[in-house]
């Protein structure tokens, strides 16, 4: 007798032990991150690994290089694996089909942080009130030019640029950002030098200023002809950039100009690069937005393995998208249950919010306050 439980008890930590470490036989979670140009998703691809791993999940990651063929085969090798669950930041709608494939063989699938549009096979996303981001880069736009103080006699300058028209998340930023600006537009206040998109339902003026794929050397080159055409006789004031990297492309071009070395325009950004939050410290870019991508990798994953044991869905940090941003989950076939974090605008005065979160690397940290 004593034998046989010894033997079973054997076999029980052996597979306790499978699964606590992601042993072979544990469940395979897939984890698609779009590129590696825009840094942010080196750290959520790696954070999500880990939180997989830590709940006894077997997690492989893969890197788009910003194509969704590439991506495609990717996720196409997870199913192959046996994945049960795949977390997705996509390219494009380019994903739908393969997407559609995991649908079919019943894989618990979560968009990430990126919608995964024209598609009715998933049921789960989970990124931050990306409105909401948009709101705050021009909040800061309003008090870095204390606009209240502007008037149409006397009005300020800004030029518009978006994210990628392949990114549903562009169209939010872009409103959420209009949504603060265009009343100081309306009563003159501030004027548009450039394409002026009262708001992404302008489509033919939102694509003359979104940026393909988040590619820094496009917005830079379209700032350099900003600066020789339509802002030429202007000093520019603002510059709304959507993310950080294409937030240094254009402080690139601008300190190329003479009237603006030691003079920068309020510059806005997101993501609470490394690179941003040190131009920010040095007086240059003026803001950006901190989405805490540790915080939104745990969530995703807390979300999967609740998703993968049919429980319900509870994450701690995270609201169910309702009202007016019930939007942000319409895939354009279907909503699905959006889970939204909160993004916190980073200005010089709150540096301190990323380091604290252990944002970045200890000297980074040090670098950053002191
Ligand atoms: C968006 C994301 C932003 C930024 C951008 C560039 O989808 O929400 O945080 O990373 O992609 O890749």
């Amino acid at each position: 007798m004593k034998k046989i439980t010894a033997i079973l008890l054997v076999l029980v930590l052996a597979s306790l032990m499978v699964v606590s470490c992601g042993g072979s036989g544990a469940t395979l979670i897939g984890i698609a991150m779009p590129e590696t140009h825009v840094l942010r998703w080196v750290k959520d691809g790696n954070s999500l690994k880990e939180e997989a791993e830590n709940l006894g999940y077997r997690a492989e990651l893969q890197f788009g290089d910003a194509n969704q063929g590439t991506q495609n085969q990717q996720i196409q090798s997870f199913l192959t694996q046996g994945a049960k669950a795949l977390i997705v930041g996509c390219i494009n709608d380019g994903v739908a089909p393969v997407i559609a494939e995991a649908g079919r063989e019943g894989v618990v699938v979560i968009a990430y942080d990126r919608i995964i549009p024209n598609s009715g096979d998933y049921d789960y996303y989970i990124t931050f009130n990306n409105f909401k981001v948009g709101v705050l880069q021009a909040e800061s736009i309003v008090a870095g030019l204390n606009l209240r103080a502007a008037s149409a006699a006397a009005p300020k300058y800004i030029t518009l640029f978006a994210g990628s028209p392949t990114d549903g998340n562009a169209f939010f930023f872009f409103d959420g950002a209009m949504s603060v600006l265009n009343p100081f537009i309306d009563n003159g206040s501030l004027v548009v030098v450039g394409p002026y998109p009262k708001t992404s339902a302008d489509r033919a003026n939102f694509q003359r200023i979104a940026t393909e794929n988040w590619q820094a050397p496009i917005a830079k080159t379209r700032m350099e002809n900003l600066l020789s055409n339509d802002a030429r006789n202007y000093t520019l004031d603002a510059v709304l950039a959507p993310n950080d990297t294409l937030a240094r492309a254009i402080i690139e071009a601008l300190k190329a100009d003479a009237k603006y070395r030691g003079n920068l325009p309020v510059v806005t950004g997101q993501d609470a690069e490394f690179a941003s939050a040190l131009s920010i410290k040095n007086g240059e870019q003026y803001s950006t937005v901190f989405k805490d991508t540790a915080k939104l990798a745990e969530a995703a994953v807390i979300l999967a393995d609740q998703a993968l044991k049919g429980q319900p869905i509870n994450i701690p940090g995270a609201v169910l998208a309702s009202g007016d941003l019930r939007e942000i989950g319409n895939t354009g076939v279907k909503y699905v249950q959006a889970f939204l974090l909160d993004p916190i605008l980073i200005t010089r005065d709150n540096l301190d919010v990323p380091v604290e979160a252990g944002f970045y690397e200890r000297h980074e940290g040090v670098q950053l306050l002191n």
